[in-house]
Formats: C-alpha cells, structure tokens, sequence
C-alpha cells in the first residue's frame, strides 16, 4: 500500500502541493489526472525522492520514503519522468539494462540479462534493442523507457506521462501492457495520464488533482462524471458510457 498523508510542497512560497492524503491498495492501475500545473509530476517526484518532502509523509509497504537509503528505495519503486535525459548513443537494450543498476551496482550478471531480455519481449522490443536510441521513433524511445523501468523489478511503478508521443495504436497497446504488468507480474502502477479515456478504459482508480489538491478520487465507472471532469479541467466534458466504460467527449 501507498499512504500519502499530509504531504504539502511550495516552491519560492508558491504553494504546489497543499495537504494531499490519500491511500493506494496495493496490485492494479492507478491514473493520475488533472489540468497542466495541478501538482501530477511534483507529487510522483516526491513519492520517488527526486525532491526532498518538506511536509508529511509518504510510505510504501510502511517503507518511510523520507528515512529509507537510496539503495533500498530504488528496490521498491521505480519512476519514469517526465523529461528524462538520456545520451543518444546507446542501444535500446542498453538503456533497458539501466534498470538493473540497483540490482547489480555496475557488474551485471546472467540473471540481469535475462529480466532486461524479459522486459525487452513484454514490450515488443526486441526487433529494436540494437538500435540506438537515435535511430528509433519517439513512441519507440518512450516504450524503451517504460521497458526500463519494468526491469528495475520493483513492486511499484511510478509513470509520468508514459503515453507521451504515442499514437492511438501504441498508446492503447502500452496501456494494455500496463494492465499485463500490474495484472501478471504483481506489480502496482501509478501513471499520470493525460488522456482521461486511456483512465476510464484501463485504469482501477482515478486520483484527480487541481491546483495542488486532492479533487477527487474513486473507480472510473463512480468519479467521471460531466460535472466533476467539467469542473476539474475548467471546460465543458460529456461523459458516456460505451461498453461499460465510460468516454469523455470533449472535442467539439
Ligand atoms: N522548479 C520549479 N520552480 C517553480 N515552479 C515550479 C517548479 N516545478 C514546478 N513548478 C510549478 O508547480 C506547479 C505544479 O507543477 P507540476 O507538478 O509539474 O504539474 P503537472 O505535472 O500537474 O503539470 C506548476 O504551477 C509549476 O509551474
Ligand atoms: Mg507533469
């Protein structure tokens, strides 16, 4: 389990992220949602200790994310960013290999090789990993990414915006194996999402932020609704139910 309590942020006195508590079970998908600047990526940095938490707490399985060595830390979750910076010449299977760093400190072994050659099958790599990470698409690049970290092994995966630079095609089929992973392979998700209907069709849970505060949280079938997807986003959103899941209209 996620226990979230308290956690509040500011930035220069800007207040990013105010008193946000929440619990996530363990096992399944968890979408993060919200408008640009609602607090999604500060609050999955802190979770990871990318940013020091000046207020709260934060803890997985009980694991105090404030008190807990690195080492330790990057054993039980793994994060995608946003932005992540990466050298352009190294090959898929390289950067798929990284996240076996805190498995093997520098010297991999037999076993690392088979979770990153596991990790490069469960997301339809390996045609690609020679390649260099220059030589492939940007929805390629981003599969790449999220394959490294599924290797890291760890119970919890920590997404921001892994379906950035996707098509309609591979975004649904990274969510599908998404849904395999956490299914599966035992593992929780947590993945900031932009598109709320890759949420409603494949998500467990809903967890939507605004300004920096919890705005609502719940299955997809109970908490998108018109109103609160209209209120949360500031703009008018029909919701409809099409074979069992709800689709949010808001195009036109
Ligand atoms: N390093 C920073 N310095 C100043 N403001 C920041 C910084 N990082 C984020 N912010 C501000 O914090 C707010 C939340 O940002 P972020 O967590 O990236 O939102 P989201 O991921 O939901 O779009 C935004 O208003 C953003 O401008
Ligand atoms: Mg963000």
């Amino acid at each position: 389990m996620i226990e979230i309590d308290g956690v509040s942020h500011a930035i220069g006195g800007q207040p990013i992220l105010s008193d946000v508590t929440l619990r996530l079970p363990k096992g399944g998908v968890t979408a993060l949602i919200g408008p640009n600047g609602a607090g999604k990526s500060t609050l999955l940095s802190l979770m990871a200790r990318l940013q020091r938490l000046e207020r709260g707490a934060i803890r997985f399985d009980g694991l105090d994310v404030a008190r807990t060595p690195t080492d330790r830390l990057a054993l039980k979750l793994a994060i995608l960013r946003q932005e992540t910076p990466i050298g352009t010449r190294l090959t898929l299977r390289d950067l798929v290999g990284f996240g076996r760093f805190p498995h093997h400190r520098g010297r991999p072994g037999p076993g690392d090789q088979e979770k990153v050659e596991e990790a490069l099958a469960l997301f339809d790599l390996q045609d690609l990993a020679h390649r260099f990470l220059d030589e492939v698409s940007g929805g390629q690049r981003q599969r790449a990414l999220v394959a490294m970290t599924f290797a890291q092994d760890t119970d919890y995966l920590l997404l921001d915006e892994p379906l950035n630079n996707l098509d309609m095609a591979h975004a649904r089929h990274l969510m599908r194996t998404l849904r395999e992973v956490a299914d599966s392979h035992g593992r929780t998700i947590v993945a900031v999402l932009h598109e709320v209907n890759y949420a409603a069709a494949h998500a467990d849970r809903i967890v939507a932020l605004k300004r920096g505060r919890l705005a609502f949280e719940g299955p997809p079938g109970e908490v998108l609704t018109d109103e609160r997807l209209g209120a949360l986003y500031g703009t008018p959103v029909t919701v409809r139910e099409v074979d069992g899941h709800r689709v949010a209209l808001h195009y036109a």
